[in-house]
């Protein structure tokens, strides 16, 4: 099938790339040439495994072209991808602004029967909107052209995105017209080889499902978050709770670990868009706004932690951090945990060293260039140069080289033996054997 695929971002990368990996001939559109000439070259913006490789391959295979006009790429196809940014606009609601000018551009050019989809997250009843933005624009050129406007959320994890894509738990389409739903079959069909994994259902039905995915994660997080909080205060052992009750099959292992607050791009705008289309709709979404609260506090609790050491005032202290992106195996900085912790230290006037496997260049770009100036943060080269003369360690990225390290080496660096563990990695009875002051999260056992 011919694909247009407008926006470049991470979806939209990832859902051009593979489609032409299923042997599709795809056109992926943006407006950035700067980027759409980098990506001719096979230099890919963002950090994710494995989708260089097949960036280059299907590009030098001639199956996927990058272009920077939308008009000039609607020629070939009658397919078409929306999946450019939708920025928390204000009081969190999605802004739709780039969404409406594709959906713009696409009325003023199309020719034929076409099916546009939508890619991006975008609040429910954003697929009216975008038929009538095109709409509008086919009656402004008196052209009377059919179109079909489909919602197809991705439900892509970003350091797994190609394999999530290729091997989806699920596919679901929100479709009103069989024309579609047979052209959406046809599109997915390789992906759904041993069993069906497409799942039809309403426009609205299939817009909603996103987010509700999105805050029911979060939802599980959070409400760990807050067990592991009060297990502090009684002297239990999260992780010995959080074993207990994974082994119900009705709750699961996943997803139920708890640490230094959820972030990326996704979980806390998306908590933060359905708290706002509850308003829009006049309800009041309590238990996302707890949620979303419960994210807010979980994100000091580290800092909370050295602070219950060194009190207020933190100046003449040193921190080594462990851990800058949001997650491992990705250099995205978005909701970082990290950005809430180094702040915090930075106001309270301690000296910040960090180590990050693969988002220091990332990094640098979310904290003002006078704290690297003034010293005041240091990204060092090696994870344990970052503990240097520190006053204590925090882990915040659970990168797999932070895993198992050296104890004995982290204890000889640090003026003093701390260890705040924000993701729970370490075994606190062997640290607490080996003389070092730990607390993880829902595991500080005195
Ligand atoms: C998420 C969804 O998983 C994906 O389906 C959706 O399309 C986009 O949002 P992503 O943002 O890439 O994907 O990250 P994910 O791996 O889900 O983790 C999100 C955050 O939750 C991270 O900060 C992670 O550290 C945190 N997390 C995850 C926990 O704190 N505890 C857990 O048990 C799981």
């Amino acid at each position: 099938m011919n694909i247009t695929v407008v926006g470049t971002g991470y979806v939209g990368l990832v859902t051009g790339a593979c489609f032409a990996e299923m042997g599709n001939s795809v056109t992926c559109v943006d407006t950035d040439e700067t980027k759409v000439h980098q990506l001719k070259e096979g230099i890919i913006p963002i950090y994710e495994p494995g989708l260089e490789a097949i960036v280059r391959e299907n590009s030098k295979a001639g199956r996927l072209l990058f272009n920077t006009s939308l008009s000039q790429a609607m020629q070939q196809s009658a397919l078409y991808f929306i999946a450019v940014g939708t920025p928390p606009g204000e009081n969190g609601s999605a802004d739709l602004t780039y969404v409406l000018e594709v959906a713009r551009e696409i009325g003023r050019n199309l020719q034929d029967y076409a099916v546009i989809v939508n890619k991006s997250t975008v609040p429910v009843g954003t697929a009216e909107k975008v038929r009538d933005a095109i709409r509008a624009e086919l009656n402004a050129r008196g052209a009377d052209i059919a179109f079909d406007v489909v919602s197809n959320p991705e439900f892509l994890k970003e350091g797994a995105a190609i394999d999530d894509f290729m091997r989806p738990d699920r596919i679901i389409i929100g479709v009103d017209s069989d024309r579609a739903r047979e052209q959406m079959a046809e599109l997915y069909h390789s992906f759904s080889r041993n069993h069906d994994k497409l799942m039809f259902m309403g426009i609205r039905d299939a817009e909603l499902t996103k987010y509700a995915a999105n805050a029911m994660l979060a939802t599980k997080i959070s409400f760990m978050n807050e067990v592991a909080n009060l297990a502090e205060r009684m002297g239990v052992d999260i992780e010995n709770v959080r074993k207990g009750i994974g082994s119900d099959s009705r709750i699961g292992y996943s997803f139920i670990y708890p640490g230094c607050g959820y972030g990326g791009s996704c979980f806390p705008k998306d908590v933060q868009a359905l708290i706002h289309m509850g308003d829009e709709f006049s309800f009041d979404t309590s238990i996302l706004r707890a949620v979303e609260e419960r994210n807010q506090a979980q994100k000091q609790r580290l800092f909370e932690k050295l602070q219950q050491r060194f009190g207020e005032d933190m100046s003449g202290r040193t921190i080594g951090v462990w851990g800058l992106a949001f997650k491992p195996g990705t250099d995205d900085m978005r909701e970082a945990s990290s950005v809430a912790l180094i702040n915090r230290l930075v106001v309270a006037g301690a000296v910040v060293r960090a180590y990050d496997p693969v988002a220091m260049d990332e990094a640098r770009r979310w904290f003002a260039p006078e704290l690297f100036e003034r010293g005041q943060i240091v990204f060092c080269d090696h994870q344990y140069d970052a503990l240097a003369d520190a006053d204590a360690m925090v882990l915040v990225t659970e990168w797999k080289p932070f895993r198992q390290p050296d104890f004995n080496a982290m204890k000889k660096l640090l003026k003093h033996p701390i260890i705040i563990d924000g993701r729970n990695q370490y075994d606190p009875y062997a640290l607490k054997a080996q003389g070092f002051d730990y607390a993880g999260i829902g595991r500080d056992l005195g």
